[in-house]
């Protein structure tokens, strides 16, 4: 029977198809492993469903390099994983597209509504008994309808993300290295430079993939550029923003605030973020919904038995490898 090896605990439903067809080997603490154990785990296993919390980098993929044929990233994200070194050991690499766009895009607009109107820090003075009266400048927060919205990126999350923005009347501008002709049609969002989508927003919402190029793609110049009354979300990936510089330009008001999934080195964050009354902070939840959590199993279960049943994945990130 061949082997696989399931790094983190997961939902049952995947854990379970997999246990029908194959010897399962199944870390179910939720505990990230260390390299060492990683590498000694994935050694004899034919395929490897990894989290986006696995760094799969050039050694471990040497370990399991010989036997294994997948790995399974249970993430649409998956900068986790070298795919170079993958590909070049004829190791096919699968992610989990599309089933989160409508998770992930919501919990984006979560961000958006809760950093526009204060809804946590609201919460919060409620909680610590405050709500003495109603008061005619109490949490006055920011207009949503009507108003700009720049998306960054439009790949399927960014256009779902903008399309549910058509609803509250924005006007919506986008900016991304290719104009998508899906993404006009479906949101009526214009195509601007990078420089007037930071200008003229007044929220930014990021959906674009963590690449070398899009390390820090907001940092303090584009900070700069920001409305002062204008609200940044980040449901993508950490590392796209410049922290530091984030909170330099929500110390000193250069943007109102900002509403965050994602963090540059998780589970680490900023320390002065978890004082300021100005952001929302989430720990990578975009995706966090049961169903989805739950059909983004399946996808990279099935992924794992198609490729070692000798068919092509439903989706592959290094589709060279299929031959
Ligand atoms: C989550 O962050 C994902 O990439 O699926
Ligand atoms: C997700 O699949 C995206 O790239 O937006």
């Amino acid at each position: 029977m061949k082997k696989i090896f399931i790094t983190r605990k997961i939902p049952q439903k995947a854990v379970d198809f997999l246990s029908e067809r194959f010897d399962v080997e199944y870390n179910d603490s939720d505990i990230m492993l260390p390299k060492e154990e990683l590498i000694g785990r994935v050694k004899d296993k034919d395929g490897v469903l990894c989290l986006l919390t696995d760094n799969i980098d050039s050694d471990v993929i040497s370990a399991a390099s010989g036997k294994c044929r997948i790995f399974a990233n249970y993430a649409v994200g998956y900068n986790n994983i070298d795919v170079k070194a993958a590909s070049s050991k004829g190791i096919i690499v699968t992610n989990t597209p599309g089933v989160l766009d409508d998770a992930t895009a919501d919990l984006a607009w979560a961000l958006l509504f809760a950093g526009a109107r204060r809804v946590v820090e609201a919460d919060r003075y409620v909680r610590d008994g405050k709500f003495d009266s109603w008061k005619a400048t109490l949490f006055l927060g920011m207009d949503i309808s009507g108003k700009t919205m720049g998306v960054v990126g439009s790949g399927r999350i960014g256009t779902n993300f903008a399309k549910k923005a058509k609803a509250f009347g924005m006007d919506i501008i986008y900016t991304s290295r290719h104009r998508s002709e899906r993404f006009e049609e479906e949101t009526g969002g214009r195509h601007v430079s990078k420089e007037e989508l930071f200008r003229e927003s007044d929220f930014v919402s990021l959906h674009i993939p963590l690449t070398e190029g899009t390390m820090h793609y907001v940092s303090e110049r584009e900070l700069d550029m920001m409305k002062n009354s204008s609200v940044l979300i980040n449901t993508a990936r950490g590392p796209v923003v410049d922290e530091k510089a984030l909170v330099k330009a929500l110390q000193s008001g250069q943007i109102w605030g900002a509403g965050l999934d994602v963090f540059e080195n998780e589970p680490q964050i900023e320390k002065e973020l978890y004082s300021m009354d100005n952001v929302v902070l989430l720990p990578h939840i975009g995706s966090a919904t049961v169903g989805t959590r739950e059909e983004m199993g399946m996808i990279a279960a099935r992924n794992i038995a198609d490729v070692l049943g000798g068919k092509a994945p439903e989706n592959c990130v290094n589709p060279q490898v299929l031959g």
